[in-house]
């Protein structure tokens, strides 16, 4: 399928949710002509000390979803994050929505059942989710048309959604202080990554952008929102013309400083399973640290 052509004149009303704990941005895109709403990765916060999960992001979008009475068509799932836990179930058994992710879902099962040595009960055909998106796959949110591009690099099952003139970036480009999303985790790749930026940029330079993380690099204030155009001419690691072999050896010099996430191990084996806690043999949520692993 050809990769469709974004409509610019239909503006969804975004609003975004700050995740203090693992700098993660959850938004709501709202379609302007419907009260139909999408959600796009939801957090579910983890107290790693304590073993305590708790909903506290998840209950504001849902308490924003009712107090504006909008439907919730989807929730979307951008990749299998590895730094925080999704809180798309827990919205779900709330307020509906159908839970989406990349098709490529499948690859990272295959990997993370492994490392995590989960049995047959644990199936690696992305039946947890209601919808794994193809490549240039279309869907609605009420009346507003979306697409879905396959952008892989930081993860096998990566995906940038476009809704109107909204893209939601995922972990592909953070804002154009902040550069890209790291490669090095199993299945990743910075080539892979650089390819798919390359082709986020190529959507109209007035498109939004809204990404999924942010650090406040040099000590500037939280910010989630920019623009293709200004990726383009500014992002510190792909912007005004970087090629594909500067940012291969910067990425990989780069990633090899970097510390694991704090919650790497507790995130993917509840994102892999579409955000399900899993339980040991009498029904009692539990996690495993698999160590030596990573
Ligand atoms: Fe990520």
């Amino acid at each position: 399928m050809t990769q469709p052509k974004p409509d610019l004149s239909v503006k969804p009303e975004v609003t975004a949710f700050f995740d203090a704990q693992s700098n993660t941005i959850s938004y709501v895109a709202k379609d302007p002509a419907s009260p139909a709403c999408a959600v796009i990765d939801p957090v579910m916060e983890f107290d790693a000390a304590a073993g305590r999960l708790t909903h506290d992001g998840s209950n504001k979008i849902i308490a924003f979803i009712q107090e504006h009475g909008l439907t919730t068509e989807w929730i979307i799932e951008t990749h299998v994050h590895a730094d925080h836990l999704s809180g798309a179930p827990y919205i779900q058994d709330r307020i509906g929505g159908r839970i989406g992710i990349g098709e490529y879902v499948i690859t990272v099962q295959e990997t993370f059942g492994k490392i995590f040595n989960e049995g047959t009960e644990f199936e690696r055909d992305g039946s947890q989710f209601d919808r794994l998106f193809t490549d240039n796959d279309t869907y609605q949110v009420g009346q507003m048309a979306c697409f879905a591009l396959h952008t892989p690099g930081h993860t096998p099952a990566c995906m940038v959604h476009v809704m109107g003139d909204a893209v939601f970036a995922g972990d592909t480009l953070f804002m154009p202080d902040g550069g890209s999303a790291r490669a090095d985790f199993p299945g990743g790749d910075a080539g892979q990554l650089y390819d798919s930026i390359q082709r986020i940029l190529s959507l109209p330079d007035e498109m939004r952008l809204f990404i999924c993380h942010d650090y406040g690099p040099n000590g500037r204030a939280i910010a989630w929102e920019t623009t293709i155009g200004e990726e383009r001419a500014a992002n510190i690691h792909v912007g005004a013309g970087k090629s594909r072999d500067e940012f291969i050896r910067f990425r990989t010099e780069r990633d090899a400083e970097l510390a694991m996430p704090a919650l790497i191990l507790p995130s993917l084996q509840v994102n892999m399973r579409g955000g399900d806690v899993p339980a040991d043999e009498d029904g009692n949520p539990t996690l495993k640290i698999p160590l030596n692993k990573l």
